[in-house]
């Protein structure tokens, strides 16, 4: 199982970051989004100092009440303590809501911003890109890492900056009151630190399971649901549930395992600090006996105590958090950082309106470094006007020769010019502008027909929707749909023909009125009364304009003013239909068998 095997290995790396839990490459690079947001980052900081403050000055009002106002009888001034505590409590709350609140509102914005990036550099990013990266992953990239990254931007940061605030503040706080009874309650932080480090260790293993199992769980999910029809079509239904069941239960085992270290960790600190309440009220309270200390100091010390041990488990959390932030940020760069293989050159300029020469020099051409050439020193010369056709078997490179032209690839060696014009010396969007494309494989969004056929052309009027839907010969069959050019296109264009999709296609080529129009096996699909009206209707369409038209279907290129045959990435022939059956090689050769198999 080669294919899906290796798939689930490229969904395994997700959220693998085998370097350090910290990276300051990483990191450096991410603090970059949080600039524009520096003002309010500035305030939730202030909110957090001052809510640092309310939690740390709770407890010493908590003494100075018993110790002065309930020790001194004194209720005019214990009623004053009351609202100062009452105050302060109102400050914490005040101090971190706005904080949260702000956080989180910097925080979507950050995971706004860098989503537009991802998505505009996936959009610039050529085929070649495409080809070789599975959809489930570069969506899990753009939605789940990216969620990752923000929650260490946004929150992250400035929660380890308050909650380390807390416990040196603490710290310093209990020693100052006694500092006999600070150290005794201590004792237990060897304790606390060892379990917080075992733990953070198991759970970063943990936590890097879960997310690789899940994404092994979409992975499946997503390929066996598009993959339906032809598991149904093989009666695999059994198999494909045993491996989806072998994925699933791994992910629910990940996520158990994860889930009983928490269940022994949160105890685990319960406990130390249950011990250390014991400890401070066993020496705090003999010394309040013996009149060491004042009573209000033991309980000011009671409740630091149980403050003190919230932020270390947030801290530990937090470093399972910034685990997978890094793991995340360094896939997000990486795609940040591939670069555009098909970029405009410096200082390109438009590609003038075009008249429509194709000209092919010497073309090589590999769709990956390691694979052999699939164009081999291809040359031919299309006049403007001129409609020509590529014909030969399957796999010859005749998509390829397509693909080229409009630059979705970039030729290994040798040149594509058209109107004399280099490719590679104009920008990308203004060539293609002017190149229609009906590809081999159409593809429809979802929504209406109409607005699939409008989408080269925003702005063409229904009236031209039209126009190009009759031209390509698919208005009868789209009026006699129930709501017509309102039809909504499910997903994959389920409820439209193969035939119906590629007429569509033509009709949304035609409409943006290209000087070029490459037609791949177009109509292959299409009945041939139908093929022969849309031959007419292109006959009109192709007046004045270079056409480029690959079909396997023989009869439909008889009358191409020139015939290249491909083969092997060459181009073994060329001329007219009369002249290449005179020739008595590959076309003719061709011609006979479907000829035969037409007739018989
Ligand atoms: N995106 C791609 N990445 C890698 N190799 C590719 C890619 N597309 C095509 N190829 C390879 O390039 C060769 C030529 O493919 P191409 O699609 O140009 O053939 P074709 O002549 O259009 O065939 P068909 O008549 O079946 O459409 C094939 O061997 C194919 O395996
Ligand atoms: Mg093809």
């Amino acid at each position: 199982m080669g294919g899906p095997g290796q798939m689930l290995d490229q969904f395994g790396a997700v959220g693998d970051h085998r370097g350090q839990a910290f990276d300051w490459q990483i990191a450096s690079r991410l603090i970059v989004y949080l600039r524009p947001y520096l003002r309010e980052l500035g305030a939730a900081f202030v909110l957090m100092l001052a809510a640092t403050g309310f939690t740390l000055l709770i407890p010493y009002l908590l003494k100075v009440a018993i110790d002065q106002y309930i020790g001194g009888q004194n209720a005019p001034g214990l009623l004053r303590m009351v609202v100062f505590t009452g105050a302060a409590y109102l400050g914490l709350y005040l101090s971190s809501a706005g904080q949260t609140y702000i956080l989180a509102r910097v925080g979507q914005r950050v995971l706004g911003n860098l989503r537009a990036q991802l998505f505009r550099h996936l959009n610039r990013l050529s085929l070649s890109y495409h080809d070789t990266h599975i959809v489930g992953v570069t969506v899990s990239r753009v939605m789940n890492d990216v969620a990752v990254i923000n929650e260490l931007l946004s929150q992250g940061w400035i929660t380890f900056i308050g909650d380390a605030f807390i416990l040196i503040g603490i710290v310093v706080i209990m020693l100052s009151m006694d500092a006999r009874l600070a150290l005794l309650s201590f004792l237990v932080l060897p304790l606390m630190v060892l379990a917080t480090y075992l733990f953070a260790r198991r759970a970063q293993a943990a936590f890097r399971e879960t997310r690789t199992s899940v994404a092994r769980v979409v992975g499946n999910l997503a390929e066996d649901i598009s993959g339906m029809r032809v598991i149904q079509a093989f009666a695999q239904e059994d198999a494909t549930q045993e491996r989806f069941r072998e994925v699933n239960e791994a992910n629910r085992d990940a996520n158990i395992n994860a889930m009983s270290l928490s269940f022994i960790y949160m105890p685990t600190i319960e406990f130390l600090s249950m011990l250390a309440t014991a400890v401070v009220l066993w020496f705090g309270g003999q010394a309040v006996t013996g009149q060491e200390i004042t009573l209000g100091v033991l309980v000011a010390f009671l409740s630091y105590v149980s403050r003190f041990f919230q932020p270390i488990q947030e801290l530990s959390r937090l470093y399972t958090t910034m685990q997978s932030a890094m793991a995340g940020g360094e896939q997000v760069l990486k795609l940040l950082d591939t670069p555009l293989e098909v970029d405009d050159a410096p200082g390109a300029g438009d590609m003038p309106p075009i008249r429509g020469e194709i000209e092919f020099d010497r073309v090589s051409f590999r769709y990956r470094p390691e694979t052999p050439e699939v164009l081999r020193e291809v040359s031919f010369h299309i006049l403007p006007g001129q409609r020509a056709a590529l014909v030969g078997p399957t796999g010859a490179g005749k998509t390829t020769i397509a693909n080229l032209v409009a630059r979705f690839y970039e030729a290994s060696a040798g040149a594509v010019r058209i109107d004399g014009v280099d490719v590679r010396s104009v920008k990308q969007q203004s060539l293609r502008r002017q190149v229609g494309i009906v590809p081999q494989d159409s593809f429809l969004f979802a929504g209406t027909i109409a607005e699939n056929i409008r989408f080269g052309c925003p702005e063409a009027t229904d009236a031209r929707v039209e126009e190009a839907a009759r031209m390509a010969n698919a208005h009868e069959f789209i009026t006699a749909l129930p709501d017509g050019y309102a039809t909504r296109v499910l997903e994959n264009a389920a409820n439209l023909s193969v035939g119906q999709r590629q007429l569509i296609c033509i009709a949304r080529a035609v409409l943006v009125n290209p000087r070029i129009l490459i037609l791949d096996e177009a109509t292959a699909n299409i009945d041939t009364v139908s093929e022969a009206l849309i031959q007419q209707a292109l006959g009109r369409l192709l007046e004045g304009r270079t056409a480029v038209i690959i079909a396997h279907r023989l009869s439909t290129i008889q009358n191409a003013d020139v015939i290249f045959v491909v083969e092997g990435g060459r181009i073994v022939e060329q001329g007219s239909h009369e002249e290449l059956l005179a020739l008595g090689g590959v076309y003719r050769n061709l011609y006979e068998k479907q000829f035969k198999i037409e007739t018989v």
